[in-house]
Formats: structure tokens, sequence, C-alpha cells
């Protein structure tokens, strides 16, 4: 093995429901630069696991009425099925709730102490248990909510351990602003002035509130506070303060911690902070990405609108996915998932351009030469650009990985075979295969293309490791072919290749079929807030446009007059002011509400509704009302918005 280490970290995860695309996304980019470094022939520690601890894990399993370990240990068996299904090479996998780390944080926790960076002190503070963040006044948000999911805070006080940030601001500003620590870097300055112009806060490392966490040795009623547990994961996992594993000293200082943004304070800031404080040297990158987001938030478990991993890998194959999340997230911006832009992507780069030039060129060379190429050739200057493109790949590409860009790596590879796919129009081997003279030209365009493929899916193999060797099988390239070394060169398959006919490596999808079905996958299985079990929900009707939904004229209106209609029990009829005018409309509300809880009242208004009558009373309208169970709730709305308003 050489001598030449790496170390790359995803964050750990919170067990705290089921894993989602977005937790997918870290995974998959660590595993593909994982896979790459250990291709170029460095002996790679890639690690992942679980941050187990904390309270909301505790309130889950007594909801569910099991210990914590039960509850954890229930979803730590799904996120290790998703990695082994994501096919996720990791070399090890700590769980917060390990013996080893366990003892490494109280042994940490304590050495911080006695070194007089933790002291015990009193919080005051705006307290988030979704987050399990303190946050102060000047960070949350305008609504007075938490910052990050923006649900409402509590003001809680504690007996608290701190660890003292202040020491440390200097380093820290030097380390964001003057070196390329963090990535993007264009990040640093903001943070430089969010957390420590302000004066860096010192951290609340301990809690009393719950007990589902690392107790500190010293004070029993205090267990340790999340981040001085989560973080140190990463150098626990190597054996520092423990005896389980004996690889710190190989793969410390990590080459890459990535994570996404919303965690990027704890990782640029309070975690250098603490290794500053423990005299350990510090990582070298820590590469920040966005968020997948769905309908335009963070997707998310709590909010609803997760994405089942488990549900695309089985429709498209786990290296689609990994595919289309790669290619789709630019590091350091959001990226927004949407079914029909996978599908789109899975059928235009991977079905056309990569089937399709595999499939092609594979088919020609039997259909040309029974399968095996001859040894004769004739070049042409025609094959220059393709040649150089495809030699000089490598280096674009190790580039991009060592900047953490892996969606340019993936462009940088499909140029290749975009170029590839050109070529074969411009040389047309069909029009070359009417010649007998032309024999040595044809064999030689067609190795072209198997060299091309050879190459660009070597690289390709370690962001889609699944199908890769299906297509060295079919361009007859020996796996002791496939290296590193060999996707810098042009030439190295056998003059006389044989290919083999193989199986569609990507099949063309049917892009409004797919998209109907699993948009009716993900109303099936979007997980149903209390609300929703109140409301007694019916299923959300088919699909729109937005012509259909623009015919539907919404207007505001305020209710001046309303009367029972006689002999009509469930009936109202009421007087309304839409702006234009007077409008009477009659609505089966009476049983829900009287007259008097109407009168003044602004509400929604169908006003291009065809006039009908109800009861033998002419209604020229519908006012909008929300189905609750069995009964109808009025939409009210505020009383500043003026009559007649439209609603869009
Ligand atoms: N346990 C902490 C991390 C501790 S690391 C020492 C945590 N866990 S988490 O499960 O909530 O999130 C783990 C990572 O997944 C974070 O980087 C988080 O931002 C990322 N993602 C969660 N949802 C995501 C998206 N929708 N999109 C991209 N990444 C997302 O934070």
């Amino acid at each position: 093995m050489s001598n030449k280490t790496f170390y790359i970290t995803t964050p750990i995860y919170y067990p705290s429901g089921n894993p989602h695309i977005g937790h997918c996304y870290t995974t998959v980019a660590c595993d593909s630069i994982a896979r790459y470094k250990r291709m170029q022939g460095y002996d790679v520690m890639f690690l992942t696991g679980t941050d187990e601890h904390g309270q909301k894990i505790e309130e889950k399993a007594a909801e569910q009425g099991v210990t914590p370990q039960q509850y954890v240990d229930g979803i730590v068996k799904i996120f290790k099925n998703l990695w082994s299904y994501m096919n996720i090479s990791y070399d090890r996998y700590i769980r917060t709730t390990d013996d080893y780390h366990v003892e490494a944080v109280q042994k940490i926790f304590k050495a911080l102490y006695d070194k007089g960076y933790i002291y015990k002190g009193e919080y005051t503070g705006k307290y988030c248990t979704p987050c399990e963040s303190f946050w102060t006044d000047s960070q949350l948000d305008e609504n007075g909510c938490c910052p990050e999911c923006h649900r409402e805070v509590k003001e809680a006080k504690e007996e608290s351990y701190f660890f003292k940030m202040s020491p440390f601001a200097e380093r820290i500003e030097k380390l964001l602003l003057e070196t390329d620590y963090l990535r993007p870097k264009t990040r640093a300055q903001e943070l430089v002035n969010n957390f420590i112009k302000p004066g860096l806060e010192d951290l609340c490392v301990s809690r009393t509130t719950f007990k589902w966490g690392i107790p500190v040795t010293f004070d029993e009623k205090h267990v340790v506070y999340v981040w001085i547990d989560a973080l140190n994961n990463y150098i626990t996992a190597l054996g520092y303060e423990n005896s389980a594993h004996s690889d710190f000293d190989k793969f410390w200082p990590a080459d890459v911690h990535m994570v996404a943004k919303d965690i990027m304070r704890f990782h640029a800031i309070i975690w250098p902070a603490m290794l500053m404080a423990l005299d350990l040297p510090l990582p070298k990158h820590l590469a920040v990405h966005g968020w997948i987001t769905f309908n335009g938030q963070k997707m998310s478990k709590s909010l609803g609108n997760v994405v089942d991993p488990f549900v695309l890998g089985e429709r498209y194959g786990a290296d689609a996915i990994r595919y289309h999340i790669l290619r789709e997230m630019a590091l350091g911006s959001d990226s927004s998932f949407s079914n029909k832009i996978m599908i789109d992507r899975i059928n235009s780069d991977l079905a056309n351009d990569l089937g399709n030039l595999v499939s092609r060129t594979v088919a020609m060379v039997i259909k040309y030469f029974d399968g095996t190429l001859p040894a004769d050739r004739e070049t042409d200057e025609l094959d220059n650009e393709l040649i150089s493109m495809a030699e000089n790949l490598r280096t674009n590409v190790d580039k991009y990985i060592d900047e953490t860009q892996l969606n340019n790596a993936l462009a940088e590879i499909f140029k290749v075979i975009s170029r590839a796919n050109k070529y074969i129009d411009e040389t047309a081997p069909w029009v070359l295969a009417k010649d007998e003279a032309k024999k040595a030209r044809l064999a030689t365009v067609l190795y072209n293309l198997l060299e091309s493929i050879r190459i660009s899916t070597t690289l390709l193999s370690c962001f889609m490791p699944t199908t890769m060797p299906k297509v060295w099988e079919q361009i007859g390239a020996d796996e002791s072919l496939i290296t590193y070394e060999n996707a810098g060169k042009f030439g190295v398959l056998p003059a006389n290749v044989t290919v083999h006919k193989g199986e569609v490596l990507f099949p063309r999808l049917d892009i409004d079929k797919e998209t109907e079905e699993l948009n009716a996958i993900l109303l099936k299985n979007a997980p149903k807030s209390e609300d929703a079990d109140k409301a007694n929900l019916t299923p959300i009707a088919e699909m729109i446009k937005i012509d259909d939904f623009g015919k539907v004229d919404l207007r505001v209106a305020e209710v001046k007059a309303c009367e029972k209609v006689p002999k009509a029990k469930k009936l109202l009829c009421l007087q309304l002011d839409d702006g234009f005018g007077t409008r009477q409309v009659v609505s089966g509300i009476a049983k829900w509400y009287a007259p008097e809880d109407l009168i003044g009242k602004k509400i929604i208004v169908v006003a291009n509704l065809a006039p009908a009558k109800l009861c033998g009373v002419e209604s020229n309208g519908m006012i909008v009302a929300a189905d609750v169970g069995e009964d109808a709730r009025v939409i009210f709305v505020d009383k500043d918005i003026p009559n007649g308003s439209k609603l869009r």
C-alpha cells in the first residue's frame, strides 16, 4: 500500500428519521472522491456514521415506547442499508453510542476542563428543540423563530458548562480569510462578519434537562451537549483517546470534511477552536455544499417533502441517482430536486450520450468486423481532437476532484463522451464500411471510440461504480487495464480487441409516465402531520396546468349582511362587497356558522362561477371553505386586504 494517505469524512447523521436524498448527497460525493483517491493510489480512510444522542432522539424513542438505544439501532440499520444500496465504500462507520467514542469524549471534555477552556456557567437563551440549538436574539429569523427550521423557540435557562471561544478568534479569522481551508472561500467573509467580528460567543457544551447523552464524568447531572460529542467523532474514529483504533497518526489531519451549509459554522469555527484547544493540527479543507431543495425548501423529513432514495434507486438504479445528484449541484449552491429534471438527465446524459455511444460502437465492431478489430490502422487529422481530449481528461478531472467540484468533474467526462458521439457523425463509419479499401480506416475509427469509452468510463467508475464494469465487459477491456495510470493514456486496449454485445445500460424512460408514478408514490409516502389526522384528508386531485388554475377567479370580499334562508336549514344567504359592488352568494354553511359569525369578516369568493339557484335563491359565486373532517371552516382573510383583490 502506498504511503500517501487521504482522509475524508461526511457529517455524522442524526438517526431521528429515515434518510432521504438530501442525506445522500454528501455521502455519495465523499464516496466518489474516496474511490478516485484509491484509484490514484492513496491509502484512503473514508469515515461516515451517526450522531445518536440528544433530546430529539430521547423524545422520539419515548413516543414509540422503546429505549433510545433501541430506537437508534433501528434507524442506523436503515442508514447502513441505504449506504450499501447506494454502493458507498466507507472504510469506517462511527456511532456516537460506541463505547470507545463515549470514553474518548469524556476524556476530551475533562482535558478541556483541566486546561481551563471549559467552565461552569448559566445559560439563558432561546432554544429550538427540533434543532437542539440555542440562539441569541440577533440570530432569530424575522418572526423571532429558529433561523434554521423557522419553528418557535422557547426561553430557556439552565446551569451549563461552556467552551471558551474567544482565545481562538484571531487564529480562526486567519484560517478562514488567509488559507484555503474553507471551500468555497466566498463564504469566509460572511462567517467572520457574522460570528467573529461581533465577538465569538462561548459555546454551551452540556445539558441537564435530558439524559440521553454522554455523562460528564466529574459532574454527573450533566450530559455532553451536541458539538463536543459530535465533532470529535472525526478523531475518536481514528483512535484519539481510545484504543479501539490506532490510525490517528496515520490519517490526521483530515484532508476533507464535507458538510452542508447549515453546519458550516460548527465546522468552520467551533471545530478548529476545539482542535486548537487540544493542540491538534487542523484539517486541510472544509468543503461546504448547498442543500437539495424541494419546492424551494431544504428537503427534510420534518417538512414532509422527502424523496425516498430507495424508491428512486429501485426504479432507476443507484448509479443513475448518484450521477443525477452529483451532476446537479455546484459546490456552494443549492440544487432543487425535481423528478422531471432527474428523468430528463437520465435520458439525455446516460441513455442517449453514454448508453448510445457504447451500444453504437460495440454494434459497429460486431457488424463490420464480427466483433474483433483487425490490427491495421489508418489515421486522419480528424482523430486528433478526440484523442487529445481523451488524453487530457484525467488531468482535468484530477483538478476538479481536488477542488471538490464534482459536477464539473462529471461535465468534463461528458464532454469527451459528446465529442466521441460527434466523431461518429464526422467519420461516418457506415460510409467507410461500404468501401473495402477503407477497412483500416474504419478499424481506426472504432478503436478510437473504444479507447475514448475506456478512458471516460474508468474515471466515471468512481461516480457510477456499478454500471461501468458492464461497459468494460462490452468494449473488451480486461479489468487489469482499468487503472488510473491507463486513464491518462490513449492506445491501451489491444489492437485486435474483441467486443461483446451486452444489455442496454440505461433504458430510455417515458417522462410523463415516470413523473406521474413518482408523484403518486411521493403523495402516498409523505409523512402525515398531526393536522392531517384531524382533517381526515382526501387525496390531492389530479395535476392541472397553471392555465387551468388561471380560469378560476378568486377574490377577497367583505360580508356586509347575512341571513338564514327560510325553509333551508343548511343555507345562509350572504351579501358581499366584492370591490365592484354587492354580490349575493348562498352557501351551505349554516350548520357551522350563525349569520353574526360572518358579518364584517373578509372571505374569499369564487367570483366567476356561473349563477345558480339554491332553494329558489340566486347565488352568484361560492365562498371558499376548508373541509375539516366532517366539518367546514370558512377561510377568513386579513382585514387590510382590499375588497376585490384577486388571489393568485
Ligand atoms: N448530526 C449533525 C452533524 C454532526 S457532524 C459532526 C447533523 N446531522 S443531520 O442528519 O441533520 O445532517 C447531516 C448532513 O446532511 C448535514 O450536512 C445536513 O446539512 C445534510 N443534509 C440534510 N438535508 C439535506 C438536504 N436537503 N440537502 C443537502 N444536504 C442535506 O447535522
